[in-house]
């Protein structure tokens, strides 16, 4: 092993699977999970790694802050619509993620999501601790069943392919969209590849699990809702960035959707008023890859990529 040797700034908090590799190979600070802007900013001088998660943003000036010596942007999060990576790549720096060690848990929060919200269990559960429910009742809380329904996947990438497989076991037909076709799975799992409106139009769930950023903002709007329709259930745990928070909740209001499912918010950790008070609504606050398995796994990647970029090896997990 090298010397301990650089500085490496961890913006917020690093689990210690990670940290534990990180301190053996820097000297390691942490801004802790209420670091402002104005710390991290004091902090960054120096580094030689970066180490931001989806709530820091990380452009241009926060890079020049951080000085010349600085070589690796390593990510805790598959997610990177917070880094400017043209800022990164300007200046030489390397861009990691954590893709792969937590598909299994967002995948499995989306079936989660898909199963409480398609069934009303927010609501029940909510009537039930609130003292309203009043006994069984047979035409309560009618919910959807999988086998059958048409799932729409938004995104057919690690996670939306593994979803697509869970509901797919469950007897669903599966529909999804995609930058490119995914002709394997198609053939594996008998997938049907069509575009963003005939699979709104034709899926009775819709599951985003497109990338977030400038391209995907507002993805899922007023009219797009309209094309899911009153029987619709709508599933985000990519980014709250994607869908239009005020037109979901007014469609739950007006009875234009049937649910909705929600784990991330644009803005969070601020989540919009409406939503919070829409029915037929499940929301959690960005949990998707919140297992031990997965986040012991992206604070071990991100521990890894940065020390491969500064021994000058390839990480792992290259974004640029
Ligand atoms: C979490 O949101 C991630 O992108 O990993």
């Amino acid at each position: 092993m090298q010397n301990k040797s650089g500085k490496a700034v961890v913006a917020r908090v690093l689990l210690p699977a990670g940290l534990e590799l990180l301190e053996q190979r820097f000297e390691v600070s942490q801004g802790g999970l209420d670091v402002t802007r104005e710390q991290l900013e004091e902090m960054v001088p120096g580094a030689i790694a970066l180490v931001p998660d989806p709530s820091v943003p990380v452009d241009g000036e926060l890079l020049d802050l951080c000085g010349e010596q600085l070589e690796v942007v390593s990510n805790f999060a598959v997610g990177y619509d917070h880094v400017d990576l043209e800022a990164c790549s300007d200046r030489g720096i390397v861009v990691t993620n954590t893709p792969g060690v937590l598909t299994e848990a967002t995948a499995e929060l989306a079936l989660m999501l898909t199963l409480s919200a398609g069934r009303l269990a927010g609501d029940a559960e909510r009537d039930l601790r609130s003292g309203l429910w009043t006994g069984w009742n047979p035409g309560a809380y009618l919910g959807l069943e999988l086998r059958g329904a048409t799932v729409g996947v938004v995104g057919l990438g690690r996670i939306g392919l593994r979803y697509a497989e869970m509901v797919s076991a469950l007897g669903a037909e599966v529909l999804y969209t995609a930058s490119s076709r995914k002709v394997e799975a198609e053939k594996q799992f008998g997938f049907g590849w069509t575009d963003l409106e005939d699979l709104l139009r034709r899926s009775q769930v819709v599951s985003i699990h497109a990338p977030g950023g400038e391209g995907t903002r507002g993805m899922i709007g007023r009219r797009e809702l309209e094309l899911i329709g009153p029987e619709g259930v709508l599933i985000n745990t990519s980014r709250g960035t994607l869908v239009d928070s005020d037109a979901v909740a007014e469609a739950l209001e007006e009875g234009r959707l049937a649910a909705a499912g929600l784990d991330v918010y644009d803005g969070e950790p601020a989540v919009p008023e409406s939503l919070l008070s829409a029915p037929r609504c499940v929301l959690l606050p960005h949990i998707g890859s919140a297992s031990h398995i997965s986040r012991d796994g992206m604070a071990r990647l991100a521990a890894e990529n940065a020390i491969a970029v500064v021994d000058g090896l390839e990480p792992a997990s290259r974004v640029v």
